[in-house]
C-alpha cells in the first residue's frame, strides 16, 4: 500500500516568498534607491498571502500571461485553474517612472492619520507592465459591469497600468502582526498542525460572516464524513456594511468551546480579501484551502455572493467546468439550509417535507432591527452566545454593521 501523504499544494510546491539573513538585509539595502509603491488593503491581503504560499503557485503579482488567461480563461498561462486576478495597479505617472527590468520597494503606510510616512513589506522585480481593460476584466470575474458591485466599484478606485513580477517579503504587514496573530496560521503550520493530530481529511470553511445556526449545520454535517475541521473566517478587506472581522472571529470564540469537539476542530484565520466574485471566488477560495493543505471544501449558498448578481448555486456549478483532479480539493456542496419547525431542526428543501410557514428565514435588516431593540435573535438561527456578541458590537457602535 502507497504510503500516505497530505494533499499537495496546487501546482506542486508550496510557496515562500520570505527573505531573511543576508538576502535581506541586501533587500534592504537596494530598497533604499528604488521607486516606492504603498500597497492597498487588498494589495496587503495579497502580498500577505503569496508570501505565506496561501496562494501557491503565485510567487508575485500577475504578469500580463496569467493576467489575460485567468480574466479570459480561468486558469493560468501554464493551464492551471486560476479564476482571479491577483494584480498590482499603479497610476500612468507612476508607471512612467518604472522600467521593466527594474525593482521596486513595496511599502506600507506606517504613520498615522495618512502622513507619508512608510515601512518597507517588499521587494518585487518588474516583470512587466501593462494596460488592461477593467469592464472586459470585470465582466468576466464579476460577471457585471454595474458600479454598485463592490469589486466592480474597487477596480474603478485603482491606477490604470499593471506591474506584473516576483515578489520578496522583508517584512509582514502591520496588520499580520497585530490583528489575530495567534490565529493566523500559515498554509505550512496548518499543513503541520493536521499532521501532527493525524487528521488525513479536513474540511475548510470559509466565511464572512458572524456564525450562524446554518453555517454549524453544514460544518458538522461535514466533520461527519471527514477527520477534521478548519474554520477559516476571512480578515482581509471587506466591504463596509460586512461585520468587521473582529466581532465575527468573537462570534466562532464565544462558541467553540461549548459546542465544538477541540480535538476535531481548528479556528484559523484566512488573510485575504474579499472579492465577492461569487462562483469565481468559489473555485479561489478551494484551491488557497488546499495549500493549507485541507482536503474538502464546504461551498454553500451564494458562496462569495453579494446582492442578485449570482444564482444562488453558480458557485456549485462552476466546477464542472474543470476536472476534480485539477481542482484537487473536493467540493462538499450544501444546499440553502435554514430552521423547519415541524422537523424541529435545520433542514434544506433536499430534507424537509414541510410547507414554507415552517421555515424560519430572517432578513439582515429584522436581524438589525432585534439587535436595535436589544432583543436576542431567535436561537433557532443564532446560539445566544453569538447574539450577545453582536449586540454588544451593534451597541457599542458598529450599528450598521452587526
Ligand atoms: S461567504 O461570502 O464567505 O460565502 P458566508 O460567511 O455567509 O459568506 O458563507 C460561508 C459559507 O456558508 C459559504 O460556503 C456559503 O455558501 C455558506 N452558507 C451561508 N449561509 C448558508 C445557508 N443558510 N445555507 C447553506 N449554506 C450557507
Amino acid at each position: 500500500m502507497a504510503a500516505y501523504s497530505a494533499i499537495a499544494p496546487h501546482g506542486g510546491t508550496l510557496i515562500s516568498r520570505v527573505i531573511e539573513g543576508d538576502d535581506r538585509a541586501a533587500a534592504i539595502e537596494r530598497a533604499a534607491s528604488l521607486e516606492q509603491i504603498v500597497l492597498s488593503d487588498i494589495n496587503l491581503a495579497d502580498l500577505e498571502m503569496i508570501a505565506a504560499g496561501g496562494l501557491s503557485p503565485l510567487i508575485g503579482y500577475m504578469e500580463r500571461a496569467d493576467y489575460e488567461a485567468s480574466v479570459h480563461h480561468m486558469r493560468l498561462a501554464n493551464g492551471l485553474p486560476w479564476t482571479i486576478p491577483v494584480t498590482l495597479a499603479v497610476t500612468d505617472e507612476q508607471a512612467a517612472r518604472i522600467q521593466v527590468g527594474q525593482e521596486v520597494a513595496l511599502v506600507e503606510q506606517s504613520g498615522s492619520n495618512g502622513s507619508a510616512e512608510t515601512h518597507l513589506l517588499a521587494v518585487m522585480e518588474v516583470r512587466d507592465k501593462f494596460n488592461y481593460d477593467r469592464d472586459v476584466e470585470a465582466q468576466n470575474v464579476f460577471r457585471t459591469t454595474d458600479t454598485a458591485h463592490p469589486g466592480v466599484a474597487r477596480l474603478h478606485t485603482q491606477g490604470n497600468v499593471l506591474l506584473g513580477g516576483p515578489i520578496q517579503l522583508i517584512d509582514w504587514p502591520a496588520r499580520t502582526i497585530s490583528e489575530f496573530s495567534e490565529l493566523r496560521y500559515k498554509p505550512a503550520e496548518t499543513r503541520a498542525i493536521f499532521a501532527e493530530r493525524g487528521w488525513r481529511r479536513i474540511v475548510a470553511f470559509q466565511t464572512r460572516n458572524p456564525i450562524h445556526r446554518a453555517h454549524e449545520y453544514i460544518q458538522k454535517t461535514a466533520l461527519e464524513i471527514v477527520d477534521g475541521l478548519l474554520l477559516h473566517p476571512l480578515v482581509g478587506q471587506t466591504k463596509g456594511d460586512d461585520v468587521p472581522a473582529d466581532v465575527r472571529v468573537e462570534s466562532y470564540q464565544a462558541i467553540l468551546s461549548s459546542y465544538y469537539p477541540a480535538s476535531r476542530v481548528l479556528l484559523g484565520v484566512f488573510p485575504a480579501a474579499m472579492r465577492y466574485a461569487g462562483p469565481r471566488e468559489a473555485i479561489f477560495h478551494a484551491i488557497a484551502r488546499k495549500n493549507y493543505g485541507c482536503t474538502h471544501f464546504i461551498v454553500g449558498r451564494d458562496h462569495a455572493g453579494v446582492g442578485n448578481y449570482y444564482g444562488t448555486y453558480d458557485a456549485h456549478l462552476i466546477f464542472d467546468e474543470f476536472t476534480p483532479e485539477e481542482i484537487g480539493i473536493m467540493p462538499l456542496f450544501f444546499e440553502h439550509a435554514f430552521f423547519c419547525r415541524a422537523c424541529g431542526q435545520i433542514v434544506s428543501l433536499k430534507t424537509c417535507p414541510h410547507d414554507k410557514e415552517n421555515h424560519l428565514h430572517l432578513s439582515g435588516t429584522q436581524v438589525r432591527q432585534k439587535l436595535a431593540a436589544g432583543e436576542l435573535l431567535p436561537v433557532e438561527f443564532t446560539r445566544p452566545e453569538v447574539s450577545r456578541v453582536l449586540m454588544r458590537a451593534y451597541q457599542s457602535g458598529d450599528k450598521q454593521q452587526a
